[in-house]
């Protein structure tokens, strides 16, 4: 058990796949693993652990933000040692380059944020995602033969503010997109030494202001599920 998580140790497996919200979790764990166990539900933030194509892995939410994501993913790393995070979520798309339903391999998270500087002494604004398992997305991709865009994205604090204009740290990095916990997530894994990725949907372009609706976010956000799937499997 750790402060957040109430999984026993063991009962994690070394790989992790992390959606921000826990019924994403659940969806994951009900529709493509099996012989499944939840394993801690801990202020209804759901960690499960089963079998995909006979590989065990977890999956669990993050919850929304980089502190959210800075405490699961280090008790992960740290107490239940966890050697790999793929995060999947949702982003907004900077510029209309990218479409809606677009999937996206984070090569490096921009962020204003002081996590990484206060809590590990990494002074640098942009993180690279960690070990191999970002290549690892890339050939699983061409493998399934789904379209994936290597990119640097933002990662925020924020999801509304007033001014519309593209955030300096933004254009500085070239980030194609916005969410709002990569840059936690790879700067735990970079001082832990641990493995981390992002895989990302497009489920709003901020510049026309279309969004995919609540009813197509299922089907939306399958094919960047089987894609962490398989990259799991490696
Ligand atoms: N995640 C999905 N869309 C987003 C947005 N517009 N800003 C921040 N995070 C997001």
């Amino acid at each position: 058990m750790s402060v957040h998580i109430a999984a026993n140790k063991g009962e994690i497996a070394k790989t992790v796949l992390q959606p921000g919200d826990p019924l994403r979790a659940k969806y994951i764990a009900d529709n493509f693993m099996e012989e499944v166990k939840l394993v801690s539900q801990t202020r209804n933030i759901f960690y499960y652990t089963g079998l995909y194509k006979g590989k065990e892995i977890s999956v669990g939410a993050s919850g929304m933000g980089i502190p959210s994501i800075g405490i699961y993913s280090f008790e992960l790393y740290t107490e239940y040692e966890v050697d790999t995070i793929i995060r999947i979520g949702t982003c907004g798309a900077y510029n209309t380059d990218l479409k809606l339903f677009d999937l996206l391999n984070v090569e490096n998270s921009a962020s204003e944020s002081t996590y990484a500087k206060f809590a590990w002494g990494i002074e640098e604004e942009l993180i690279k995602s960690q070990g191999n398992v970002f290549d690892n997305i890339n050939q699983t991709a061409e493998k399934l033969s789904l379209k994936i865009q290597p990119t640097n994205i933002h990662t925020s604090d924020i999801f509304y503010r007033k001014d519309e204009d593209l955030p300096a740290i933004a254009t500085k990095y070239n980030c194609s997109a916005v969410e709002m916990e990569a840059f936690a997530l790879f700067a735990n894994a970079q001082y832990l030494g641990k493995n981390a990725a992002t895989i990302l949907t497009v489920s709003d372009v901020i510049p026309t202001r279309e969004k995919i609706s609540s009813d197509e976010r299922e089907k939306a956000l399958k094919p960047m599920i089987e894609l962490a799937l398989e990259t799991a499997l490696q």
